[in-house]
């Protein structure tokens, strides 16, 4: 079964021998390939809506997957540290996401492991989790029809650490690939741009000043990636 370029990133971040679970499955696709590619000692999926969950059943059922357990509820709500040391939450926006993990206390546990795509607001998720102790164990951009996202490994470590204004936008993403590249190239722009809109309304506070400090930063890291021919 192929997965699509960014399911599959998320699915590499999965350790073998894990006991999964896929919060806001919708298709059920990646549970779907992590229970038949054997990898996982058991695999189970979450999502709000009874629709989605009948489309996941459909698809488990037509990929053979029917061992992958299916829970109608809010995020892990119905999910206990005995069902799973790896939680994914894909799909959905950085705020819902924090959400969800700040409502699953099992999750402030250093062995489960967090595989987090946000569609939207990953600044807001990459603060979420410096402020509750999340450590990020790894981070990588991936681009899928036209649009780039951020896949970030976690996993709780109990301190709290403070995060600039690069660890916000661009977390632990390199310049050193192609999509990490563009990613960092998008939100360069991003902030070039409200910079210049505040500029251009006569405003200049202390906002102004980290996004001119964040914006240097980010042109050295994409120039040092240039001169090691990214
Ligand atoms: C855009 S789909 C993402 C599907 C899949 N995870 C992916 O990344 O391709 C978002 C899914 O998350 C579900 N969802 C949204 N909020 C949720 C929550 N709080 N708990 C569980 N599922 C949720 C929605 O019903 C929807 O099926």
């Amino acid at each position: 079964m192929a997965l699509s370029k960014r399911l599959s990133l998320i699915g590499s971040m999965v350790r073998s021998g894990s006991r999964v679970c896929d919060v806001g499955t919708d298709h059920g696709y990646l549970p779907a390939f992590l229970y038949k590619s054997g990898k996982c000692e058991s695999v189970c999926a979450t999502d709000i809506k009874e629709k989605p969950l009948l489309s996941a059943r459909k698809n488990l059922a037509a990929a053979g997957a029917e061992g992958v357990e299916l829970y109608l509820c809010d995020g892990l709500d119905k999910i206990t540290r005995e069902m799973a040391d790896t939680v994914i939450i894909a799909g959905m926006g950085g705020e819902v996401i924090s959400g969800i993990i700040a409502r699953a206390d099992f999750l402030r546990d250093n062995t489960v492991t967090l595989i987090l795509q946000p569609t939207t607001s990953a600044d807001k998720l990459r603060e979420f989790l410096a402020a509750n102790g999340f450590a990020v164990l790894c981070e990588k951009a991936i681009s899928e029809n036209g649009k780039l996202y951020s896949v970030i490994q976690c996993a709780f470590c109990e301190t709290r650490y403070p995060i600039d204004g690069v660890r916000k936008y661009i977390g632990f993403i390199k310049p050193d690939y192609e999509d990490g590249r563009a990613y960092i190239e998008k939100q360069y722009r991003i902030i070039e741009k409200r910079v210049e809109e505040l500029e251009n309304a006569g405003m200049n506070d202390y906002r102004q000043r980290e996004d001119k400090e964040t914006l240097a930063k980010l042109k050295k890291l994409l120039g040092e990636g240039e001169k090691n021919g990214v």
